[in-house]
This record gives structure tokens, sequence and C-alpha cells, in this order.
């Protein structure tokens, strides 16, 4: 029998004891002997809850025990997660999270510290829910250079700006929908402002270049810009839009961003859409794959965890080498990427032409007083001194 603890009872924590008891026999015919729940550490008690007499308050309790060999962390947040996460390392438990704030901040560090104690820090559900996109970067797409990951990795930014799509509803209605079925937090900022993508690609950057990322120096863009007269160019293009975070290797380095982007129905992520999560790989001898599925919620994103848990107890006493060290990758500056961009202004398509040169204008249905238009392909730093100089610009979405 394998005894587990779990740090934080809220709805992963709880999903993860759920999935734990639901498939209690497969879990144990694969791991070899049963995995029990010996402890929930939260604030609250939970009077009535099959886990009742399980909750403790003190996670130095935990740590002190040493029958306990693997330790589930889904509190969020880097404090007092990564104290705790770090102590339980240190006492030679091995430790999963679905907390990317955490693994985006302090990954390395806790991965060095899993090793020295021959112990496991894993973190599938940190990235994309219940997809296993980061088992299948450390474990199977281990033959190739990953020249490329871009994905959409915050389902519920996808979920709105699929709804603005399919509706021609403005962000703040969708926002209130979406918030009232349970998928946008009532403070909201870290999904649609990009945020939580940030983190997430930043610990899969982190991952294919072995090397730290800070995630504060990956440009980001959310998607509270974005409007229902965008939706309306995009349906004349024959596009969608969607929130990517992207990551491209340029020569030694790579260059990552989390932007809203024009997509052609080509794309392998088009037709990504609702709370659904993609990511998008492209190794040098690979070439293409995708991963997809549910990318949150309480049962997927347990599922990921219990998978972890699964993993580790087939590995106690043994590390599985992660290469992701402390060193910090200095990222390629975005300005020197190239694309196109769509832009909306309220200039006449005289004044576009003097400063953007050969431009593709786009008249939308219903749209007037403005002039929308797809530029050549430019470096971003080059299309913000064009940018500069034409002024007036409503809107800029860049074409994937
Ligand atoms: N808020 C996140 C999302 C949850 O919407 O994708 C999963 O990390």
């Amino acid at each position: 029998m394998i005894k587990i603890a779990v740090m934080g009872y809220g709805t992963i924590g709880s999903g993860v004891v759920e999935v734990l008891e639901t498939n209690r026999d497969s879990i144990a015919k694969r791991v070899g002997e049963e995995v029990e729940v010996k402890y929930v550490l939260d604030l609250r008690d939970f009077p009535g809850d099959p886990i009742e007499k399980k909750i403790v308050h003190d996670y130095k309790e935990i740590a002190a025990d040493e029958e306990v060999k693997i330790v589930v962390e889904t509190m969020g947040g880097v404090e007092p997660a990564f104290t705790f996460v770090k102590t339980m390392l240190e006492a030679g438990k091995s430790v999963t999270t679905s907390n990317k704030a955490l693994v985006a901040e302090k990954g390395a560090e806790l991965i060095a510290i899993a090793k020295e104690k021959k112990a496991n820090f894993m973190f599938e559900a940190s990235v994309g829910g219940g997809i296993p996109i980061i088992r299948s970067i450390n474990a199977c797409l281990t033959a190739d250079k990953i020249e490329e990951i871009t994905g959409i990795l915050n389902g519920t930014t996808n979920y709105m700006l699929t709804k603005m799509s399919n509706e021609g509803s403005e962000f703040d209605d969708v926002l209130k929908d979406a918030q009232a079925k349970g998928y946008a937090e009532k403070d909201p900022t870290a999904d649609v402002e990009g945020y939580d993508a940030c983190r997430k690609i930043a610990i899969l950057t982190s991952l294919v270049a072995g090397q730290q990322v800070d995630f504060e120096k990956i440009h980001t863009e959310g998607i509270t810009k974005v409007s229902a007269v965008d939706f309306k160019y995009a349906k004349k293009m024959g596009k969608s839009i969607k929130l990517l975070a992207t990551s491209k290797k340029t020569g030694d380095s790579y260059s990552a961003m989390v932007a809203p982007h024009l997509l052609a129905p080509e794309h392998p992520l088009y037709n990504v859409n609702d709370v659904f999560n993609a990511v998008f790989v492209h190794g040098n001898v690979l070439g293409d794959a995708m991963f997809y599925g549910s990318g949150a919620g309480k049962l997927p994103t347990a599922s990921a965890v219990v998978a972890d848990v699964v993993d580790m107890a087939k590995h106690l006493g043994k590390n599985i080498p992660v290469e992701w060290s402390t060193e910090e990758l200095a990222l390629e500056d975005y300005k020197n990427t190239e694309k196109q961009f769509f832009v909306r202004t309220s200039v006449d398509e005289a004044a576009v032409k003097e400063v953007f040169g050969d431009v593709t204008f786009v008249k939308a249905d219903g749209v007037a007083g403005e002039t929308g238009f797809v530029t050549g392909t430019m470096s971003e730093a080059d299309y913000e001194e064009k940018a500069a100089k034409l002024g007036n610009v409503l809107q800029m979405i860049r074409l994937a």
C-alpha cells in the first residue's frame, strides 16, 4: 500500500481524491499495489466529508511521516505552496503539482532538489489540464530538437473567443456568461490578460530548451481588446481569432509570445473551440504533432495529477531525469520576429499605402468609417515604427 497526502482540498484536490476512489482497482493494478490518501492538508475542516478524519492543518505533520512517499500539491499560488513542496522534497518525498505559477517560477529549483533526494517532482497538470503534453516532451519527443510549440493553453479565453465568433457578441457580455458558467473566475485577470497562458508557455519553453525561462520576459497580450468588429473582419477573411501562446526556435534560443492571432482554416489550431486546449509541436525529425483535449476542469486536471502519482509510485527511490536547469535562457527579442499584421485604422487607404506600401485591404460587412488591411511580412519592430507613423491605429492582430 502506497500512502500519499493531498495538500489543498479545493476543486482539483477533491478531484484527485475522487479519481483515486473511482479508479481504485485499475490504478492499483498499474502501480502494483493500492494507493491510499493518508492526509489531506487544508485550512478548513470538512465535517461529513469522507476525508474528514484525514484532514490536517500543519504541513510539517505530513513531512515528518515517513510512511507518506508521495505528496500532491493542489493549493495554487507560489507561497506557501513553494515552502510546503520544498519541505516535502527535502524529506525525500516525491511531489506532483497542478500549480503553473509554482512550476513557472520555481520549477528548476524543485527539480534539482528532487534529483538530489532521489525523488521526483512532476507537474503534468500544470499545462493543458488533462492533455499529456509534459510527459510527451520529457519522455516521448526525446529524439527531437523542438523547433516550435504553439498552443491554445487557456480554456476560459478560448471559450470566450469561440462564443464571440459564433454569436457576434462583445467581450464584456461573453465574460459575464463565462463567469456564470464557472469557466471564468470572479477576478478573470490571469486568464483574459494572458498571464495564465504566459506561465504555461514559459514552462513548455523551459522544458524544450532545458533552461529556466523568465515568464516576465515573454511579451504577453490578452484578449480584452478583441471586439465584435474584429470578428466581422475575421469572418470576411475566413479566419478565426485565437489566443496563441507560442515559442519558436531562433538560433540557440527561443522567441516566445502570448497574443491573439488570426488563423486560416489550414492552421492546425483553427478548429480548437470552446474550453478545449491544444498544443502543436514541430520537431526537427518528427515534423508536426498535435495534442488536443480537456485543458481545464476538476476531473481532467485531476486525471493528470493522478497519472503523475502512478508514475512516481512506480519509481520510488529513483529519480527520472528532467532537463531544466536554473540557468536562465536569454529569449530572443520578439521584435525581431517577422509576420503579417491585420490593422484597423481611422485614416484612409491612401494614407495607409503611403506608410505601409503594398497591403491587402479588407472590407467587413456592416463596418464603416475605418480602414482594415493586412500588411506584407515584416518584423514587429518595423510594424511598430510604421504604425506610429500612421497613427490612429484602432486595432492590430497578428496573422499566425
Ligand atoms: N484558468 C485556466 C484555463 C485553468 O481557463 O485554462 C487551467 O489552467
